[in-house]
């Protein structure tokens, strides 16, 4: 890691003495490539077993209250394990990507579930996985935890059947009942069999397994200096030098802290969504944009032309009535983007994706319920 940091730093020194005019740049907040191997909690090591069981639950309506929607509704492997609508649609939905429609409309954008085993890594590449933040402000640690927050969500999975009480033994039950899942339980967790704790261990473990960090950008910072053109370089050190890598840093382009942008409101809500309480956001990771669109925590921006455009007109005043403008991050009154820095910018964004992912759709599930819930 600290060699991928000192390469980057490197190129960009380099870089600068060949300019005609030297640029000063910030050198404290850097970025570099992620790790080949992630780690996992101690209470949870990876099985092939665990993640193929993980993979299953991921893919099977029976987690839902209403027997119709799977993680994969709205984290589809075609839509990058994120989602093609602004704003996801939950309980009684039909369809999948631009398509789903009906059901009840939930208040934010679901983000890809690649790279989530690293959140929380540090510019340094440490990152533990028992606390790792999730959600748009960081209310849940771990991929063990988060895993059981949307089946007992009253919009995402839940619905209003079935209280919140009593979803969690409702589901474990479902599962006891399906021979196929009693087996893999029993031959993952031996003894322990089914339970609320190894539901969330088997998913998080697949999770984990979805990574994408072999972008060109990764492949340039590990010595393959022709992997990114120059536009692409370009971009990299202008990111640096208006001030991106100021919040989106480290190996996955986020210190995973909290900011006010003023992010305008989507205008399908009623009620502001006021993010960690005031209107706070996490800053979100930059990988696999290409495939994660729309943009932001309520999917306001469809391309990274208008997300640049905000920027823009963020860094002097709010762009969200609700918010003033001298609650804004200080970090957006530095930023200072020239208009022909842009194109190199969002090239280089670009450059941060990794199309190699697991990408397997599932016809079948244990429960023998269409796969993917009312998708088709
Ligand atoms: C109805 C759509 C929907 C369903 C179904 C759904 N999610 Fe999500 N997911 C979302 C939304 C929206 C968010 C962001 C919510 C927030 O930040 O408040 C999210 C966030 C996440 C995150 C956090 C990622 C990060 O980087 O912070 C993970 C992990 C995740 N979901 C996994 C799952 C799993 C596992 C399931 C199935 C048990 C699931 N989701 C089911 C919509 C959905
Ligand atoms: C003050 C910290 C900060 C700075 C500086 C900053 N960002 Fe962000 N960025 C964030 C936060 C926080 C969000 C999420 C905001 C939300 O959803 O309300 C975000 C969201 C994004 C997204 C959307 C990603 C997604 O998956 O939805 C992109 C793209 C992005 N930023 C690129 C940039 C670029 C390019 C720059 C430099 C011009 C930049 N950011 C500067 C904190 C920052």
């Amino acid at each position: 890691m600290n060699q991928s940091i000192a390469i980057i730093i490197f190129s960009i020194l380099c870089f600068c003495a060949c300019a005609p005019n030297p640029i000063e740049l910030e050198t404290e907040n850097l970025f570099g490539s992620l790790p080949k191997e992630v780690n996992h909690p101690i209470d949870n090591s990876p099985t092939m077993e665990k993640a193929l069981l993980g993979k299953k639950l991921f893919w099977d309506p029976i987690l839902s209250g209403s027997k119709d929607i799977a993680c994969v509704s709205c984290h589809h492997p075609n839509d990058g394990y994120a989602e093609q609508l602004d704003l996801s649609i939950g309980v009684g939905g039909v369809g999948l990507s631009e398509n789903r429609m009906n059901g009840v409309q939930v208040k934010r954008n679901a983000p890809t579930i690649l790279n989530t085993a690293y959140n929380g890594i540090s510019s340094e590449g440490e990152f533990n996985p028992s606390e790792a933040p999730m959600f748009w402000d960081n209310r849940s640690s771990s991929l063990e935890t988060q895993a059981l927050q949307p089946i007992l969500s009253a919009e995402e999975m839940r619905g209003s059947e079935i209280s919140e009480l009593d979803i969690i033994d409702t589901i474990l039950l479902r599962l006891q009942n399906i021979p196929e899942y009693v087996s893999m339980f029993h031959k993952v967790f031996g003894e322990s069999g089914i339970s609320e704790e190894n539901l969330g261990k088997a998913i998080a473990s697949f999770e984990r397994s979805l990574t994408a960090n072999d972008s060109k950008f990764d492949q340039y910072i590990n010595g393959d200096a022709s992997a990114l053109s120059s536009l692409e370089i370009r971009g990299m050190i202008n990111f640096t030098e208006v001030g991106c890598a100021n919040c989106h840093s480290g190996p996955m382009f986020s210190d995973f802290e909290l900011h006010v942008l003023t992010v305008p409101e989507n205008d399908k809500l009623l009620e502001a969504d006021r993010g960690d309480g005031n209107f706070a956001f996490r800053t979100p990771s930059l990988r696999n944009l290409v495939q994660t669109a729309p943009y932001m925590h309520n999917g306001i921006f469809e391309t990274l032309e208008e997300v640049m455009e905000f920027y823009d007109d963020a860094d002097d005043e709010s762009q969200n009535s609700n918010v003033p403008s001298q609650n804004r991050d200080e970090k957006l009154e530095q930023l200072n983007i020239p208009d022909d820095k842009v194109a190199s910018i969002i090239a280089f964004l670009k450059a941060l994706d990794d199309d190699n992912f697991d990408k397997e759709i599932i016809n079948e599930v244990p429960s023998k319920l269409p796969a993917g819930g009312a998708i088709n």
